[in-house]
Parts: C-alpha cells; structure tokens; sequence
C-alpha cells in the first residue's frame, strides 16, 4: 500500500495533479497495486482565506503519515509576495531535509530538440540540484528599505555536511549510468561558498575512481549544455545554479511540459513534483501538459519499488509525444485530460 498526499496547489497545479491521479488511478488496475490518497487544500486560496500557509499539524501529518507527496505548483499573482509557496514548498524541501533534487533530462523525440542534428536519446542528463542550501536558506534581509540607502543582503550558505551527502548521491547514481559526473559552480567568484563544493569534490572523488569527475563554471556549463549536450551526464550544482541549469536542460528536450522531478532523502517521505510552475498565463485553457507531473509520478512509482508500472509510465509518456497525442507546446492538439486518458490506454503498449 502506497500512502500518498497530493498537493495539487496553484494555477495548473490542480489540473495536472488530476490528470497525474488519472493515470495512477488506471495504472493501479493494470500493474495490481494498492494506494491510498489524500487531497490537501494548500495554496494561494486557503491563505488568502484563513491567512495560513503550511500549518504545523499538517506539516506533521505529510511527515508522519505518508510515504510520498505529489505537488503540482505554487505561485499566484494575488500573492505577490509570494510567501505561501516559499512556506510550503521551500518549507517542504527543508523541514523534510530533503537534500537531494533529482531532475532527469532526456531526449524522447529529436523533433523536440531546438538544436540541430540531435537524435532521440542523444540527450540524457541527470541534475543533482542541492536542494536546502545556498541562498535559499532565508538568512539575510533588508535595512532602510525605500531610502537610497537601501540595504538588501541574502546569505550564500554552504556547509561540508551539504556538499557530501548530495555529491556522495552524485557519485553513487553516476556508477549507474555513464560514469560521468560534473559539478558547476561559480568558484571562480564565490570562492567560500563554492570552493567548499570543489574540495568535498575532491576528497571523495578518490572513493569513486570509476567514475569520471570533472568541474565547470556554471556559465561555461550553460553554454555547453547548448553546443554539446550529449556530454553530460550528472550534473551538479549548488541550488540556485542546479535550478537555472534545469530549465535550461528541460528547454533542450520539449520545456517545462515534459521535466519531472523528486526530492529526496532516504528514509523520510518524498516529494514529487514537475519543474515547472503554476504558469497562470495558460489556467482553465486545457493547454496544460500533464506530462512532467506523470513523469513525476512515474519517478514516485520506481522509488515506492513499482519498477514495471514506472517503466511503463514512462514509456506511454514518451510514445504519446512521439505520436503527437501531446497538449499544445510540444506540437500536439489534445488537451491535459485527454493527455492523461491517453497515457492510460497505453500503458501496456
Ligand atoms: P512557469 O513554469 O509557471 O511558466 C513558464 C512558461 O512555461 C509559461 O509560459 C507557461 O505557460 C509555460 N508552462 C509551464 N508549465 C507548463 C505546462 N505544464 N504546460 C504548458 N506550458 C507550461 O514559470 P513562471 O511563469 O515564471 O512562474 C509562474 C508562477 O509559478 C510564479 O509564481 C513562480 O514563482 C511559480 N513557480 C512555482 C514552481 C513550483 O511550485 N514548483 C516552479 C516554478 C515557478
Ligand atoms: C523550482 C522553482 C522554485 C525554486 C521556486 C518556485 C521557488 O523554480 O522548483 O525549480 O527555485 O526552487
Ligand atoms: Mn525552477
């Protein structure tokens, strides 16, 4: 039995979460599972409503009572502040230490790549993003706001504990692939904060010597990305440099519609969630693409041990958009329900 809360959110959130419950609805039958499924009412509407964003008994009951969360986005524009998905989301990945935010990237469908001369599965990357430290850990603020004497400082933090719990993930999901791992930073720049990252690199690596361990200025590795994707293999990067670089890498292989993601740490509950955001600019059209939460809980389905059903998740995902059975941005003309009743149908295929 799979206890999973489900965080649909803002904007699209809801509408992909629905489609995502769809497929696991269907797949349950087909691959004879059981779970159990809880809807939250966490987001923009609860807080404008009642004031609250993540309130600790329901904190407590993701934490204590579930084996994973799926979200689908936080963000609305009639909360510029945005202060409830910084409390909920960014809450989650740290009051659940969730370390680790794992951002696989890879090629289904040459005709998706903006580059030329790229084949199918000619771009397969794994983005390690560290995913409770650097500058969004909160510390800093602002002083004579308004005045031309404003002052306004968030701390870049770093710590050894850090840098090695997630390059030690780094290194062990590496020995799986192609034995490549490739950590960005700005340690050029941002000597302490970074530099601390190169020599955690450095000392493990003499633990891993199959694996081939390399560095980039992030600002070189944004640029290769685009000249030589094939390269890459994991990519490591601090939090603010891991969440730039997968867009970035999410833009070589169809966008945001199709870049699933988890965040983990081993034993505690995970978080599931595709990269993109609420993107209000497309709520209520059925334009939405289902897909990056499906393949969200697909990631879901293979840490909860269903390795068949999430190998089908995925395969279903990446033969609807091969056969163009995909919602607007990736060339097809269906909309996020029908997305998700088709990816149901072929799970078997
Ligand atoms: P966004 O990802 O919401 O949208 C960027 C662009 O991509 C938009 O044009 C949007 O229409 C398109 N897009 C995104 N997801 C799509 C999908 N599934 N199907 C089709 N098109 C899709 O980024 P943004 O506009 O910068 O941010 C909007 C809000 O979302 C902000 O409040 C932001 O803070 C928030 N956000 C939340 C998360 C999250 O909850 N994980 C992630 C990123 C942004
Ligand atoms: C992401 C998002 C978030 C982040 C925002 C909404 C705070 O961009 O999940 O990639 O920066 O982590
Ligand atoms: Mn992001």
């Amino acid at each position: 039995m799979i206890r999973i809360a489900l965080l649909p959110g803002d904007g699209i959130g809801p509408e992909v979460i629905r489609a995502a419950v769809a497929v696991l609805d269907h797949c349950s039958r087909v691959y004879d599972f059981r779970y159990q499924s809880e809807w939250f009412d966490l987001g923009a509407e609860r807080y404008l409503r009642t004031g609250e964003t993540l309130p600790d008994r329901e904190f407590a009951r993701l934490r204590d009572e579930f084996d994973a969360i799926l979200l689908g986005a936080f963000g609305d524009p009639r909360v510029p502040t945005n202060v409830h998905a910084k409390d909920i989301l960014l809450g989650l990945r740290q009051r659940l230490d969730l370390y680790v935010n794992l951002r696989p990237v890879l090629l289904v469908d040459e005709r998706l790549c903006p580059l030329r001369g790229v084949q199918t599965g000619g771009i397969d990357m794994a983005i390690v993003r560290e995913n409770t430290e650097s500058v969004y850990v909160g510390i800093g603020g602002s002083f004579k706001i308004g005045t031309d004497d404003e002052v306004a400082q968030n701390v870049m933090l770093s710590t050894r504990k850090g840098c090695d719990r997630l390059l030690r993930y780094a290194f062990e999901l590496a020995r799986t692939r192609r034995g490549q791992l490739v950590l960005c930073d700005k340690a050029n720049a941002i000597e302490s904060a970074h530099g601390l990252w190169r020599r955690s690199l450095k000392d493990l690596a003499v633990q891993y010597p199959d694996v081939k361990a390399t560095t980039l200025y992030a600002d070189v590795a944004a640029m290769r990305m685009v000249t030589h994707p094939h390269e890459f293999d994991v990519v490591v990067g601090d939090n603010m440099i891991g969440d730039i670089l997968s867009d970035l890498a999410a833009a070589l292989v169809g966008g945001l519609g199709l870049a699933p993601s988890a965040s983990t740490h081993p034993g505690r509950v995970a978080l599931y969630e595709p990269v993109h955001g609420s993107a209000p600019d497309i709520v209520g059209t059925g334009r939405a693409n289902p897909l990056a939460a499906i393949l969200s809980l697909g990631m879901l389905l293979r840490d909860q041990g269903k390795r068949e059903a999430a190998a089908a998740v995925e395969r279903a995902c990446a033969a609807s958009v091969v056969a163009r059975q995909c919602t607007p941005d990736l060339g097809g003309a269906l909309t996020t329900d029908q997305v998700a009743a088709w990816v149901s149908e072929h799970l078997l295929a």
